[in-house]
């Protein structure tokens, strides 16, 4: 199974891809193909396997599910030139709104959230997850992860797809938290971990469930 990561040159791109690739073929997509494959490149070493590196659009052409890794909400038009490409696929989203201001990370989405932003763009099959899995943990091979993934889907069936994905990466437990709607409480958490890491001198925090 092919999984695209569009915007894998970025930091949580690259950690999701050399943690996938050891169960996945990994396709990093990147508006700039050229950056696409420099990064592929750098990754296969780390991961020991081969990566390879297209643009975001020839990327979703060629996966069977994608991570949509790009910092904030993706525009209009980003979407629209996937669109097609990625029509009934697993789309899965980490994408996390935020701000900064006066050291303070806050939510930046007045209602909605991301994940429903970029299902009522698609004719995909959305799964928000991977909020609060930090890309500094993933990308370092040696690091233990030992966090739970809370996924929000609309049929139960994609969050299982989705699933299985998550739990390809040693220590990461999936926790299923109902519809899309609840994209936005997990999205949320996000902010609310980093002020929490900032606030008490904690590095990449992330998240358990006990
Ligand atoms: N970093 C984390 O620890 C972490 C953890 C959980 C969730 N998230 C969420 O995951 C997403 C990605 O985070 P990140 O830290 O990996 O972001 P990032 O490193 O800042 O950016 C990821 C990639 O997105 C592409 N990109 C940048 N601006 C874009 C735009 N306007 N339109 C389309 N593509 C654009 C760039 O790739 P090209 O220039 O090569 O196209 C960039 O390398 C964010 O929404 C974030 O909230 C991050």
């Amino acid at each position: 199974m092919r999984i695209a990561v569009i915007g894998g040159t970025g930091d949580l791109g690259r950690g999701l891809a050399v943690r996938l690739a050891g169960s996945y073929s990994i396709i990093i997509g990147s508006r700039e193909t050229a950056r696409a494959v420099k990064t592929a490149e750098e990754l296969s070493t780390m991961a020991k396997t081969s990566i390879i590196g297209l643009s975001n659009e020839d990327a979703a052409a060629l996966c069977d599910s994608a991570i949509i890794a790009i910092p904030s909400l993706p525009t209009y038009e980003m979407l629209a030139a996937i669109k097609n490409r990625l029509k009934g696929k697993l789309v899965i989203s980490p994408v996390v709104p935020m701000t900064f201001e006066n050291g303070v990370f806050g939510y930046a989405l007045r209602e909605g959230s991301a994940a429903e932003r970029i299902a009522g763009a698609l004719e995909s099959r959305v799964v928000a997850a991977f909020h609060t899995v930090p890309a500094e943990k993933l990308v370092s091979l040696r690091e233990e992860l030992n966090c739970d993934v809370l996924a929000a889907a609309d049929k139960r069936e994609d969050y299982s797809e989705a699933s299985r994905i998550i739990s390809s990466i040693k220590n990461l437990r999936p926790l299923y938290c109902g519809g899309l709607g609840n994209a936005r409480v997990l999205e949320s958490l996000t902010p609310l971990l980093l002020n929490a890491g900032r606030q008490n001198k904690i590095k990449s925090p992330s998240l358990k469930v006990v």
